[in-house]
C-alpha cells in the first residue's frame, strides 16, 4: 500500500526520542535475569506507598471521567505550598511535566519566534520546538557541565519567546543556587517566558520558589513532577506553578482530561507521604557517596550531582562499548554519545545491591 501523506518539512527533521532500554527487552535479547536498570532516573525504591493505596481505593471509580480541573489536587498543592501563599489558580496539572513543556510552547509561541534551550539538557525542550517548526537556539553547557547562563542571555533577540532552565540539569546533574537563577531571571525581558524545570528539586532543596513572587515575575513558570522523588514515573503526573494569567492561557490549550483520575488521587496521597520522601532523599545521598567513592577507586571521573543520577567520564573508553558490555552483564545505563559526550554514561543512582552490581560489572570491564 503506497503511503502518500506528507508531513511539514520540519517533522522529518525530528530525531525520535530514544528512551532507556526496558528491562524486558534486555532480558529477551541477552537471555539474562535479574537485570538492573539505572538508565531513566527512576526512583529505585518504588512508588510512594500512600499513592499506591490511593490508586487501589480509586479503581472502582474508573468508569467516570477524571475531574478535568484537578480541583482537589490543586487545593492540596496550595496547602502543601502554604508558606508561599499560593492559591489553586497558581497550579496547572500535566500528564507528566513533559506535557506542560509542550503546552507552554504551543500556548505562547508564534511561528516566527524562537526558543532558547541549554545543551545537553532534557530532550523534551527540543522536541517541543521542533514539532512546531520553531527556531531553537541551543546554548552549550560550560566546561564545568553547568548551564551557561550568560551565553543564554546573549542568545535573546526580539523574537525570543521561551527560555528553558533545567535546575538541576539532566543529564549533568549540575545546578545553580536559587539566587543565581533569580539573577538570571532579572536579566530577562518580562515578555519572555522563563521555564524553570525543577524535576529533581527534591534532591537539592534550592527552589526558585523561595525567592520570587508571581506578582513580580509573571513570566516565570516552575515545573515539578511526581515522576522522580515520588516514584510515580509510570503514572505520568507533573505540575506547573505560575501566575494565574499565564496558566489560564495554558488551560485553553490543555486537553480537557489530560490527567487521569488515578494520577490525581495518587498525587494527592504522594504529597502527604513525607516519610517516603525523606527515605528517598537519604538513600539517594548515601548511595551517591558510595558511588563517588567507588568511582574514585576505579579512577573514573564524575560530575557532582544534585539529582538522582551521575554523569560519569570513562576517559579512554567509548560510552557505546562500555554500555554494550554492561548490558551483557545485565546492567542498563544511558550512553551519552548522542549528546556529544563520546566517553560518558549517565547512571541513575540505584538501591545498594543495584549499585554493587553496577560497580562489580564496571570493575570487571575496565580493570
Ligand atoms: C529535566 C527533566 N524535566 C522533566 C522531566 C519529565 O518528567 P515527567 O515524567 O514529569 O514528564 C524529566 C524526565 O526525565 C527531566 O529529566
Amino acid at each position: 500500500m503506497p503511503f502518500e501523506i506528507k508531513s511539514p518539512d520540519y517533522i522529518y527533521k525530528i530525531e525520535p526520542y530514544i528512551p532507556g532500554k526496558p528491562v524486558e527487552e534486555v532480558e529477551r535479547e541477552k537471555g539474562l535475569k535479574n537485570i538492573v536498570k539505572l538508565a531513566s532516573n527512576e526512583n529505585p525504591l518504588g512508588p510512594s506507598p500512600l499513592a499506591v493505596k490511593a490508586i487501589r481505593n480509586h479503581l472502582k471509580n474508573l468508569n467516570r471521567y477524571p475531574d478535568g480541573s484537578g480541583f482537589y489536587l490543586k487545593k492540596d498543592l496550595s496547602e502543601y505550598f502554604k508558606n508561599y501563599k499560593l492559591k489553586a489558580e497558581n497550579f496547572i496539572l500535566g500528564n507528566g511535566s513533559n506535557e506542560l513543556i509542550d503546552i507552554a510552547v504551543r500556548t505562547f509561541c508564534n511561528k516566527d519566534e524562537n526558543i532558547i534551550a541549554p545543551f545537553p539538557s532534557f530532550v523534551a525542550y527540543y522536541l517541543a520546538a521542533e514539532q512546531l517548526g520553531l527556531k531553537l537556539k541551543i546554548s552549550n553547557l560550560s566546561k564545568d557541565y553547568k548551564l551557561d547562563l550568560n551565553s543564554m542571555l546573549k542568545f535573546i533577540d526580539n523574537k525570543t519567546k521561551i527560555i528553558f532552565v533545567s535546575n538541576p540539569n539532566n543529564p549533568t546533574g549540575t545546578y545553580y543556587k536559587s539566587k543565581e537563577i533569580l539573577q538570571f531571571i532579572k536579566n530577562v525581558r518580562k515578555d519572555i517566558l522563563v521555564i524553570v524545570d525543577e524535576a529533581y528539586i527534591e534532591y537539592i532543596n534550592e527552589s526558585i520558589l523561595d525567592l520570587i513572587s508571581f506578582e513580580e515575575y509573571g513570566n516565570v513558570l516552575i515545573l515539578r513532577t511526581f515522576s522522580k522523588a515520588y516514584g510515580l514515573a509510570g503514572l505520568r503526573i507533573g505540575y506547573g506553578i505560575a501566575c494565574k494569567e499565564l496558566l489560564s492561557l495554558m488551560d485553553r490549550v490543555r486537553e480537557p482530561f489530560n490527567v487521569n483520575s488515578l494520577s490525581l488521587a495518587a498525587g494527592q496521597a504522594a504529597l502527604k507521604d513525607e516519610d517516603f520522601i525523606k527515605k528517598v532523599i537519604s538513600v539517594n545521598d548515601a548511595e551517591k557517596k558510595y558511588l563517588y567513592g567507588e568511582f574514585q577507586l576505579l579512577n573514573i571521573d564524575y560530575v557532582e550531582t544534585g539529582a538522582n543520577f551521575i554523569l560519569v567520564d570513562l576517559k579512554d573508553n567509548k560510552a557505546v562499548d562500555i554500555n554494550e558490555k554492561l548490558l551483557n552483564k545485565g546492567v542498563i545505563v544511558r550512553p551519552m554519545n548522542r549528546f556529544g559526550y563520546e566517553n560518558m554514561i549517565r547512571i541513575t543512582i540505584g538501591k545498594h545491591n543495584e549499585n554493587l552490581k553496577l560497580i562489580r560489572a564496571l570493575k570487571s570491564i575496565i580493570m
